[in-house]
Order: structure tokens, then C-alpha cells, then sequence
């Protein structure tokens, strides 16, 4: 069901890989929800084509950036003006990715190199388009921008790697990113910690299925969905929302606060 919460407003969308990528999720809602969107993703997730299909459904032109390239944010954001005719109203950050976890290097073996990669893509990136988007004056006054980010952030998940502190330093983004846009444009900047979910960057995680119905058990409300974090998402885009700012805002069924489930000891009693 439709409520028209984002009627008028206009946003940028990274990190819609397939329809399986939380972002393509969001983007529809965005879309059902009456927002005129710009779809983007690196050079190399665009040569797989799938986002054309999402990009037609949403009548959303798509704009090639990789997030580690000053250059390419400059020219998505400009694009995205042009687009418009104006600045955006909010922008999702739907990105990570670890090469010591692609290539099954454990946390204590890491290399520095692939940990740089790994940090640059998933969190600095972060910085560099809300820097990119202050110089350019590219955001809208009370504009809301969103990166999803994940507890091994403030839990220890072993096999979640480096992506652990590149979460960490995502949502650090967010809060000092969050008073400075707050004080120059009323911009607020939150992530969203999302239950584990079936995706490609997901799935990546070794040991990914028992770790999914851990969560899932550990959770009073079960695991959150892609479709449950896009409703989620966007109410945190609409203008009832206005004064979430530098918040790290879990959206996991409860996991979070839940020292052991019933489900839990049941299946240590085995
Ligand atoms: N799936 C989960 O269990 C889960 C849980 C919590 C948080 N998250 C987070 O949600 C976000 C989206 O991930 P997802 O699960 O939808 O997986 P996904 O694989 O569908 O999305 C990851 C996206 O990052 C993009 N990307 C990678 N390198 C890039 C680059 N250099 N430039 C631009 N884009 C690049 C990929 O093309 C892809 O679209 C990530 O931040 C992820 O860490 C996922």
C-alpha cells in the first residue's frame, strides 16, 4: 500500500546490484511512494545489466559512479542536478564490500592493502559523497540521507571480518557528518542496522546460513526483510522524520536488545 510520503521529492540510490539488493527494494518503494529517483552503481555492477530492469520500472535515468572515484561522484551529482533541475531531497548509501572476505583471508590475516579497498569502498565513500554534495550545494534543506551498516559494528561476529570496522567507521560518518550538515542545512544523516539478509554482498559472509537463523532466532519479531528495511527506509526519507539526526537506528526484528531467546535455549538444551 501506497501513502504518497514522498510525493515531490527527488533521490539519488546506490548499490541496486539485483532484485535481490536492498536497494532495489528501496528504490521501488521510493519510487510506489511518489518519489522521481536517480539509480547508480559502479561501471562494473552496470555491466551485468540488471539494473535497466529496475531503472524502466521506475522511470529513473542510471548514472555510472564508482565510489572511490572523486571524479565519478562529481559527475553523478551534477548529472543528477541536471536531471532534476535542482537538488535532491535524499540519497541512500547501499554499498560494501571486503576483498579479504572475498578472498577468505580471516580477520587476524588480513591483508592491508585489501583492508584499505575494502574500508574505501564500504565507508569512506560515505565521506566523499556527502563532502562532494556540501561543496556542491547538492542537497535539499531538510534532506535525508541514509547508508545501511550492520551490529557486527558494535558486537563481535567473527566471520564478519573487516567489514566490522568498516561498519564502525561508516556510522562514525554519519554522526560527525550528521552536525555538520545538521548546523549548515538542517541535513540529517542516520544508518540503518539491518538484520542479516539474503543478497549478493550478504551471502558472502562465510558461514552466512547459520548465521541467518541465529538471527532469526534471536530475534522476538524474527529477521527484518529487504522489503521491511525499504518501508523503513523510507519513512526515514519522508518529512515525518524530520528531526532523526547522527542516529544508528537498528532495524532487526529486536535482536539488538535481546540478551537469549526461549527458541535459543531450547536448542542448547539438545
Ligand atoms: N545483506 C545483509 O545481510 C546486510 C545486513 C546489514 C547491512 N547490509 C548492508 O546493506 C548494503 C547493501 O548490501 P546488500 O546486502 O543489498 O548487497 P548487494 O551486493 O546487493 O549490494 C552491494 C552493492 O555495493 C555495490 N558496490 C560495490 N563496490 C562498489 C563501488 N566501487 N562503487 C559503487 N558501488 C559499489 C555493488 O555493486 C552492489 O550493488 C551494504 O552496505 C551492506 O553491508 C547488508
Amino acid at each position: 500500500m501506497a501513502y504518497n510520503l514522498l510525493k515531490g521529492k527527488k533521490g539519488i540510490i546506490f548499490g541496486a546490484l539485483n532484485e535481490q539488493s536492498i536497494a532495489w527494494k528501496v528504490a521501488q518503494r521510493c519510487h510506489e511512494e511518489g518519489a522521481e529517483i536517480v539509480l547508480t552503481n559502479s561501471p562494473l555492477a552496470l555491466r551485468m545489466g540488471e539494473l535497466n530492469k529496475l531503472a524502466e520500472e521506475c522511470n529513473a535515468p542510471v548514472i555510472p559512479a564508482d565510489v572511490t572515484s572523486t571524479e565519478d561522484i562529481n559527475n553523478l551529482f551534477t548529472k543528477s542536478l541536471e536531471h532534476f533541475g535542482g537538488g535532491v531531497d535524499f540519497i541512500l548509501h547501499s554499498i560494501g564490500m571486503s576483498v579479504n572476505v572475498r578472498k577468505g583471508l580471516p580477520y587476524a590475516e588480513n591483508n592491508y592493502e585489501f583492508t584499505h579497498k575494502g574500508l574505501d569502498i564500504s565507508a569512506l565513500s560515505f565521506h566523499r559523497v556527502l563532502q562532494t554534495a556540501m561543496k556542491m550545494d547538492a542537497i535539499n534543506e531538510w534532506g535525508s540521507v541514509l547508508a545501511l551498516t550492520y551490529i557486527a559494528a558494535q558486537r563481535v561476529f567473527p566471520d564478519y571480518n573487516d567489514m566490522a570496522d568498516n561498519k564502525a567507521y561508516l556510522e562514525s560518518i554519519a554522526r560527525n557528518f550528521g552536525y555538520q550538515y545538521g548546523v549548515k542545512k538542517h541535513v540529517r544523516i542516520n544508518t540503518v542496522s539491518q538484520s542479516p539478509t539474503r543478497t549478493t554482498a550478504g551471502s558472502g559472509v562465510k558461514g552466512f546460513d547459520g548465521f541467518i537463523n541465529y538471527a532469526e532466532k534471536m530475534s522476538p519479531l524474527g529477521n527484518a526483510d529487504a522489503n521491511q528495511c525499504a518501508d523503513y527506509c523510507v519513512t526515514l526519507f519522508s518529512d515525518l522524520t524530520r528531526m532523526v539526526t547522527m542516529q544508528n537506528l537498528f532495524h532487526d526484528g529486536g535482536f539488538s536488545f535481546t540478551g537469549v531467546t526461549q527458541a535459543v535455549i531450547e536448542q542448547m538444551e539438545k
